[in-house]
């Protein structure tokens, strides 16, 4: 790449492009591959400059701290400057979390929220690139602008169809939504979930569970004694439930995507979030769900059979069981095959 493809990347595309290096750095560089790593960072120089710049600007301003290795720092503040410019936030006190998606950060509120403490959830640029198996859950599900509202604008549905780099930052502008929207919906009709604040870009605001220093584990840290796995499961059985009653399953569902902190059970992660009546693969995603479920609390000595539950919870709230098959399995020579791909789709 030449510097002037440097210069005339997005913003996007820079901050995803520093983004990878920042994981090529931390990582140990065999000998074989130290030619090109330094080439990439005499490139990555260039690239370091304009965001190092847009962070300066934005640190003269907000003072947080929190302070971020050298790498994080630009999509940090970058994703954070129009929360804290609304007041949402007043500091970035600690990370909570980083992974190779979205990192969660322990912030203070500013005057326009009232909460103890906050939790953003910022989603890396590169987690589009691992949304590889998102038509899965995206099937049957409207995509979703900035605001949470359904896309309408033909444009930006043409440019999600073509994959376009500007069609590519609305699918995942949509998923961000998603998440946003599940957790504003649950909180409100009384599902244990985190009470969403607010929504820019690429983050998310929510009421962050723990106490400062200590951050609530997920439940699969957690050995529970069998009268407390009890009344949790049941506890999760009620939320997948009223999720059910609102038409929403989890999708990611498991012990990982549960907080535990004083005896309370919080659910959390859902950008992945599938509509059931929708989505032809709904079944086999809801049996999943509960399958895993069943998995950490029969270690815990509660008695559940997966399928049993997941029959149950699912037609009562008026669902077919369709098992969907994978159209690799299908062919279309056969008219029977013919059929149930028609079916499915
Ligand atoms: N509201 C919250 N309060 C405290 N910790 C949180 C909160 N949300 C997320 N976390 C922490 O961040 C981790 C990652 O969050 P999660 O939403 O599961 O994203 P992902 O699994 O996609 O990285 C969680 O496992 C948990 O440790
Ligand atoms: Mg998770």
């Amino acid at each position: 790449m030449t510097l002037h493809t440097y210069l005339t990347m997005s913003k996007n595309q820079l901050l995803e492009f520093y983004d990878e290096l920042n994981d090529s750095v931390l990582e140990e560089t065999p000998t074989s591959q130290k030619r090109l790593f330094q080439k990439r960072e005499s490139k990555k120089q260039v690239a370091d400059a304009r965001l190092f710049v847009r962070a300066q600007e934005i640190s003269r301003e907000f003072k947080f701290t929190y302070k971020a290795a050298r790498f994080e720092e630009a999509w940090l503040l970058d994703s954070l400057v129009e929360i804290a410019e609304h007041q949402w936030i007043s500091d970035v006190l600690r990370k909570v979390k980083g992974g190779k998606e979205a990192s969660v950060y322990l912030c203070t509120p500013g005057v326009e929220v009232d909460a103890p403490l906050l939790a953003a959830k910022i989603y890396r640029p590169r987690m589009l690139r691992n949304l590889k198996n998102d038509s899965q859950y995206r099937t049957g599900r409207e995509d979703l602008d900035e605001n949470g509202n359904v896309i309408v604008d033909d444009g930006a549905l043409h440019a999600m169809a073509k994959r376009t780099a500007f069609g590519e930052e609305v699918r995942h502008q949509s998923w961000i939504a998603y998440e946003f929207t599940t957790l504003e919906t649950l909180h409100a009709v009384g599902a244990d979930v985190p009470k969403p604040y607010a929504m820019e870009k690429n983050a998310i605001l929510m009421d962050y569970i723990g106490d400062p220093s200590n951050p609530a584990p997920v439940l699969n840290a957690v050995n529970l004694d069998p009268d407390e796995a009890k009344s949790l499961y049941e506890r999760v059985l009620c939320n997948i439930d009223l999720m059910l009653k609102h038409d929403r399953i989890h999708g990611d569902l498991s012990a990982y995507n549960i907080l535990y902190w004083n005896g309370d059970i919080t659910l959390i992660d859902f950008p992945q979030v599938v509509i059931p009546g929708s989505n032809p693969s709904s079944w086999t995603i809801f049996l999943r769900d509960v399958t895993r479920i069943c998995q950490y609390f029969s270690a815990q000595g509660v008695d559940c059979d997966a399928r049993d539950l997941a029959t149950d919870l699912w037609t009562s709230h008026g669902h077919k069981i369709v098992k969907e098959v994978h159209p690799k399995y299908l062919d279309a020579e056969k008219q029977e095959d013919r059929r149930v791909w028609k079916k499915q789709n």
